[in-house]
């Protein structure tokens, strides 16, 4: 096949090619600038699920391409037997941005789960003696798809068939400390905690409930742990969605945005886990390359701008007045809007995965999520004029669907 295929042409190069776990993929997306997308038919697309959360900073934002090739054309990768100029400054700087005082680097959000599971293991085995290893996770989280990061996800449809799970996993409910009491004992290691829920519907945890767990991980010397891989790096209208709440945690995990599009993924740790994992007890080959990182810094550089992160929470007050509109006039098809920044999940009173389709082929991309939720995540960086645009497609989308019965 030659370069500039159609969109017929990958699809079915696809079937016989890949794995059928994406479910089948008639769209193939070749050219992104800012918050649009073009397909190999050549047609247009107002990106509002921003490759779930990764391009906060928009399609090819400037700086970060700009970052890429420069740092392509100094050193591709080396090992981590040696220091590697951008991650350390990316290191430092993610330090600075959220209060945690050293970080590692992996290249998914899957993978630093895993290394933040650890962490809470090794640090309660070291400290507290062996036979504290339960970590709490939550009713609608989603961590990632390896062993020890699915084990910590609810979701039954990422589970299943994949027995045996790692064991030491209990679950409580999110915004419920009673819930957090009931699993709880003397073996509880950590508590991991998407800030803000993204796969399981858009649920933010209140700072009432993150001060709870706050209590409870001090008074048992437990690491709490806040997953932000899809909450953070300014999506919420912070830089970190915790900072909203005001609740320092152990641990913080960034991936997804951090990036710009290449694979990395932060574990960030407080001073209570620095000195857990020594050498030879943890790595990766990839973790922290050169690249990854330089792009990553260049995406620090716009989304922790103070004055950036504001507009994100003005844009995501504009974007929420929108979608409210649209749930005054159509009633009985939308239930509520939540979320937090421009990470906003609208809630139907059906399920809603028709309405993607319908979606796109107005030209505007969401997913839905928990069967019912519509989610958001535009690039922090779309304009209002965009975000306007996208509301009237999405009307347009509900009202087809509204009217399908
Ligand atoms: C909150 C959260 N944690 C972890 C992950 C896993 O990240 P990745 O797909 O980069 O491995 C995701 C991915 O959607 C996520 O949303």
């Amino acid at each position: 096949m030659t370069p500039g295929a159609s969109n017929s042409q990958l699809s079915d190069l696809a079937r016989g090619a890949c794995l059928p776990n994406y479910g089948a993929r008639d769209v193939a997306m070749v050219r992104g600038a800012g918050s649009r997308v073009w397909d190999a038919d050549g047609r247009e697309y107002l990106d509002f699920l921003a490759g779930i959360g990764v391009n906060n900073v928009g399609h090819c934002h400037p700086a970060v391409t700009a970052a890429i090739a420069a740092q392509a054309g100094a050193l591709i990768h080396c090992s981590n037997l040696y220091l590697i100029e951008p991650q350390v400054r990316l290191a430092d700087r993610l330090c600075r941005q959220s209060g945690m005082s050293r970080a590692f680097f992996g290249n998914s959000g899957t993978e630093v789960t895993e290394a933040a599971m650890k962490l809470a293991r090794r640090r309660a085995r070291d400290v507290r003696g062996p036979g504290h290893d339960t970590i709490i996770a939550f009713a609608s989280s989603f961590h990632g798809r390896t062993y020890g990061s699915m084990s910590a996800t609810w979701n039954p449809k990422v589970r299943e068939g994949f027995g045996p799970l790692v064991p030491g996993i209990r679950f409580a409910t999110v915004n419920d400390l009673e819930s957090v009491d009931a699993v709880w004992g003397d073996d509880v290691c950590g508590v991991l905690v998407e800030t803000v829920q993204g796969e399981g519907g858009i649920h933010p945890a209140t700072a009432d409930f993150l001060r709870g767990l706050r209590t409870r991980c001090d008074a048992a010397d437990a690491l709490l742990v806040f997953d932000e891989i899809q909450c953070g790096m300014g999506r919420c209208g912070y830089g970190f969605a915790y900072q909203g709440a005001g609740v320092a945690p152990d641990v913080v995990l960034a991936a997804k945005a951090l990036g710009g599009g290449l694979p990395l993924g932060a574990l960030l740790v407080g001073e209570k886990a620095v000195d857990v994992l020594q050498p030879g007890s943890h790595g990766s080959t990839f973790g922290g390359n050169p690249v990854a990182c330089a792009a990553g810094l260049a995406v620090c550089d716009v989304v922790f701008d103070p004055s950036f992160l504001t507009e994100v929470g003005e844009k995501g007050c504009h974007f929420w007045g929108r979608l409210g509109a649209i749930q005054r006039d159509m009633p009985d098809l939308v239930d509520t809007i939540r979320g937090l920044g421009l990470m906003i999940g609208m809630v139907l009173t059906r399920p809603g995965a028709d309405v993607v389709a319908l979606a796109r082929r107005r030209g505007l991309l969401i997913n839905c999520t928990a069967d019912r939720v519509l989610r958001f995540l535009p690039p922090l960086t779309t304009t209002r004029e965009e975000l306007d645009e996208g509301a009237d497609r999405l009307r347009a989308a509900l009202e087809e669907f509204r009217a399908k019965g």
